[in-house]
This record gives structure tokens, sequence and C-alpha cells, in this order.
């Protein structure tokens, strides 16, 4: 039996899979086991951050696979306290909590925030289009009702304003709720930028009432979006952030970070996790995050991500559509969803890697180590095909 058959046959249907499978993959490019080369401008969903084979993985990967993969978190861990001390480093945050994937980490923000003051207040509100997870509680919070089909209920004390409005927000708000999600990028949603304006005034409408910023920077930290941190660029330090995706360089690692005011409440035996900030993915990420800080790479991901964008502009301009997105996390939203089913097969035809985000968006995110040749030959790719 091939990959496809063996699939089919021993996996369950969850995922729509285009018909390839990659056997390896170096820099921007995956190889398949034909030995085609395909440009990769998905980067595993936002997760290839420094993309495929790069020295620094390799290396971390090479040390701490010949020490200590994992003990528990019954004892103290070096790496994950050396991760944990750079993360508040680098952040307005004082404290982590490890695990293992996205929505934990925002299982984690939800649970943490319901305990905050544990005062009784339950409610969170989230925004319309946004993606937090498939976990039963990240789901409630995601505010798309496609993803909720068939498992209603959902957890009680979710409501989704509209994104980008803050008088919804507004009247969304009572006094059992505890906290607000936002994701600076709509990643899941489309691609979609939040209006710096509209996320001051939520933030300072949370301070004002007491009530918990959380930021999703699972798909938009660790450098995608130009800083770091989408939120320097916001102008506010959320209560908490959560992180996963890019974190591990393709390693499994989530993480929830809070200031101390918040993340006290989070005491022994109120929450855990088995793998959560294990010796080995604690010091992949670590080298991840150190290369990706010092590197200069995030200045490169600025000046690439202008060029990229203002190409792109003009591509869309031409075929009457739109580009949206910051930093290196791009989208050309089509005029329905059947073109951007269209345009994602056509690349990919022409081996091309790239995303759907939303009804009609398709996605560009390639991994931050990119080069102008690449974002070139993508949009080359891109005009012979649109
Ligand atoms: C903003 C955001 N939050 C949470 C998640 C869930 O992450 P995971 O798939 O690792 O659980 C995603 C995944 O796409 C995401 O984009």
């Amino acid at each position: 039996m091939n990959v496809f058959e063996k699939t089919n046959n021993c996996i369950m249907s969850t995922y729509k899979r285009f018909n390839v499978a990659f056997e390896k993959g170096s820099g921007v490019y995956l190889f398949d086991s034909n030995g085609n080369r395909y440009l990769d401008f998905l980067a595993g969903i936002a997760v290839n951050v420094l993309g495929h084979s790069h020295p620094v993985v390799i290396k971390a990967i090479e040390e701490q696979s010949k020490k200590l993969l994992h003990v528990s978190n019954l004892y103290y861990i070096e790496e994950q306290a050396e991760l944990a001390c750079y993360l508040t480093k680098i952040s307005c945050a004082d404290k982590v909590f490890f695990c293992n994937s996205g929505a934990e980490a925002n299982e984690a923000a939800i649970k943490l925030a319901r305990l905050y003051k544990k005062d009784n207040r339950y409610k969170i509100v989230s925004m319309k289009d946004s993606f937090h997870g498939r976990t039963m509680a990240t789901l409630s919070a995601t505010g798309q009702t496609k993803y909720h089909s068939g498992f209603e209920p959902m957890l009680d004390g979710f409501s989704y304003a509209e994104f980008n409005n803050f008088d919804d927000f507004k009247s969304r708000v009572d006094d059992k709720t505890c906290a607000v999600i936002v994701e600076f990028v709509q990643g899941e949603g489309g691609i979609n930028v939040a209006d710096r304006v509209y996320i001051e005034k939520v933030y300072d409408y949370c301070k004002s009432k007491d009530i918990l910023f959380i930021a999703d920077e699972v798909q938009t930290g660790i450098g995608r979006t130009g800083s770091f941190f989408s939120y320097e660029q916001f102008g506010i330090e959320p209560d908490i952030i959560t992180l996963s995706k890019a974190l591990g360089g393709g390693i499994p690692i989530g993480a929830m970070l809070a200031k101390d005011e918040v993340a006290q409440y989070f005491t022994f035996g109120t929450h855990g996790s088995t793998f959560g900030g294990n010796p080995f993915a604690s010091y992949v990420s670590y080298n991840v995050i150190k290369y990706i800080n010092e590197s200069g790479l995030l200045d490169r991901v600025n000046e690439l991500g202008d060029y990229f964008f203002e190409r792109l502009s003009d591509i869309a301009d031409k075929n009457g559509l739109s580009a949206q997105g910051i930093g290196l996390i791009l989208g050309l939203k089509m005029n329905n969803g059947k073109e951007a089913d269209s345009l994602i097969k056509k690349l990919l035809e022409k081996r091309v890697l790239v995303g759907k985000a939303g009804d009609s968006t398709v996605r560009f995110e390639p991994p931050l180590i990119v080069e102008k040749e690449h974002i070139d030959e993508f949009l080359s790719v891109l005009e012979s095909v649109i």
C-alpha cells in the first residue's frame, strides 16, 4: 500500500488532504517522493518559522535528544525554566504555563480567566470569525458556527462580537464578563487585521472594568507580523498571551503567558500537562526563539513583508481583488470560495504551497527565512495562474 491508501484505510478522515506527500525539506522548499521541488509559502500553517532543516533546529534537536527527552513536571527542568525566563524577559508577562498546542494554550487561558479573582465571573467575549482551537472550551470561544456544527451545546458564557466594532464589543460585556480574547490578525478567519484604535479602545474598556485581555498569538506570535509579539504593534500589554505553532520551529509546544497578578490564580493542582514544557521541546524552542530575536530576522520580516504586500497589492488591483495582512501573514481575498480553491489548486500544480483562510481568502505565510528572490519566484507563478 502507498501512503494514500494507508492513510485512507487507517486514519480518521478529519482532514481534506491534497494528493501529495513530502519526503524532505530544505529552507523554503519541500520535496516529494519523486524528487519534485515545491515552494513552501504556508510553512506548515505558520509553524516552520525557520523553514525546513534549519541548522539551529537540527543542532538543538541533536544536542537535547542525546541528553534528556522527558521527565515529568514532578521535577525541576532546567530547559523549561530557561525558556520561561527568556519568554518573560522579552514580553510583558511574568509567568508561563507550558503545554503542547495552540488549543491547549487557549484552554489554559480560559481556565485562568475563570479563576481570576474567583468572583464568579465566567463570561468571555471573543470575535466573530475568530479561531481559537478544537477543544470544547476553545471551540466555544471560536466565533465561527461552521466549527460548532454537530458539537452543540457550546460551553456557557461565550459571545461573539463583530471584529473591529467597539460598540458591538461593549454591548456584549456585562458584570459576569471576565475576559476578552482577540487575534491581532485573524488567521483562520480570513487574514483580517485588527484596527489599532479599536484594540486600544477595547483594552482601555477592559482595564476600566477589570476584564482580562487575552491575546491569542498562536498564529501571529514569534515574529510572523514583524515584531516578536504582535501586541507590540498595537500599543497595549495583554494580561494573558497564548503561543504555539512557530514556538518550537516544528516541534510541538504551546505556552500561556500571564502577568503576575493574574498568574497567581493558577495554584498547585489547578492545571497541568504531562508533556508540557518537557526538556526536549523546551530546549529546541529556546534555541529557535533566541535565534529569531537575536539574528536580525525580524527586520527582514518587516522589509520583505512590505515588499511582498506592495507587489501583492499590485496583482490584486489588476485583478479587482484585495490584498490583506501584515508582516509575513498575507492574504489575497478572492471573489468567492470557488475562486480561492481553484487558485490554491493551480498553484499546487505549479508546485507552490499556500493555504485557505476564511471562505474566500488565499493565505501566504512563508518561513521567516524567505529571501526576496523566493517572493519574486512566488509572485511570478501567482501572476501566471491567477
Ligand atoms: C489563532 C489560533 N489559535 C489557536 C489555534 C489552535 O492551535 P492548534 O491547532 O495547535 O490547537 C490556531 C490554529 O490554527 C490559531 O490559528
